[in-house]
């Protein structure tokens, strides 16, 4: 069985025209996990190299706007091979998640080395978070959001555990507003997958479907084609 859709899952044509970020598609491209565990499989031995420090400034960028105090719990949704785990203050409460094995290895390496004591790993689906509702203050998906195959039951998982008043956090790619950008990220989404990510996901549809309000959107790393998105859970 096909995997990952070589034909775009959506006609784009229809995903231009239609104007409604309510229901129109996020992305031309689809994906399973079993799919997206496959990629993350084989690019675990050289994922820091390829996206260690050309996307660590955004990392920083998103821990100093969460201005955490001590004794903060933060949920990190996808946490790859731990690169933010050191940037956490130590006097706050780090849970992070990730369904990739080899990637959690991975993390437990830096934890150990770093001697990270404030911190706990544990194998999870994204989109079928085991936490009770309410339990973190932060909930933060750094570069995640465009690698599911459902961001949206991600957001939804995200507001569920997140505290009243808490925070969501999603620094990721989204589609550029630029009409000749947009079609060139749109054309080459079912192929950027491969490399672990979707190039094409629409964030004001995404925003509209999730029902999140954002607080601040910034643009983060270089070049600034990353966007940092902070919102307040009001669990409307
Ligand atoms: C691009 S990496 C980001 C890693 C890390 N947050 C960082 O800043 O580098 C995406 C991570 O999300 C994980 N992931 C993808 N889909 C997931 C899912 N459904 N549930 C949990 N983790 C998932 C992958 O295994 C991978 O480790």
């Amino acid at each position: 069985m096909a995997l990952f859709d070589q034909e775009p899952a959506h006609d784009e044509d229809e995903l231009i025209a239609s104007s409604d970020a309510a229901t129109r598609a996020l992305s031309v491209a689809s994906v399973e996990n079993a799919f997206v565990e496959r990629v993350y499989e084989k690019l675990a031995a050289v994922y820091d190299l390829a996206f260690g420090p050309a996307l660590q400034a955004g990392r920083e960028h998103a821990i100093r706007r969460m201005a955490l105090q001590p004794g903060n719990s933060i949920l990190e949704v996808g946490v790859g091979t731990g690169s933010n785990l050191s940037l956490y203050p130590t006097t706050s409460h780090v849970t992070g998640i990730d369904f990739s094995r080899p990637m959690l290895d991975k993390a437990r390496d830096r934890m150990a080395r770093g001697g990270l004591h404030n911190v706990r790993l544990l194998q999870m689906d994204a989109q079928d978070l085991r936490f009770a509702d309410n339990s973190f203050d932060i909930v933060y998906a750094p570069y995640l959001i465009s690698v599911v195959p459902d961001p949206v039951k991600v957001a939804r998982e995200m507001r569920r555990v997140c505290k009243p008043g808490g925070r969501i956090v999603i620094l990721n790619h989204f589609l550029s507003a630029g009409p000749i950008v947009s079609r060139v990220e749109r054309m080459i989404s079912p192929l950027t997958i491969h490399v672990g990510f979707r190039s094409d996901l629409d964030l004001p549809a995404f925003l509209a479907q999730a029902e999140l309000k954002p607080e601040s959107i910034e643009k983060v790393n270089i070049p600034r084609i990353w966007s940092l998105v902070t919102c307040v859970e009001d669990k409307l």
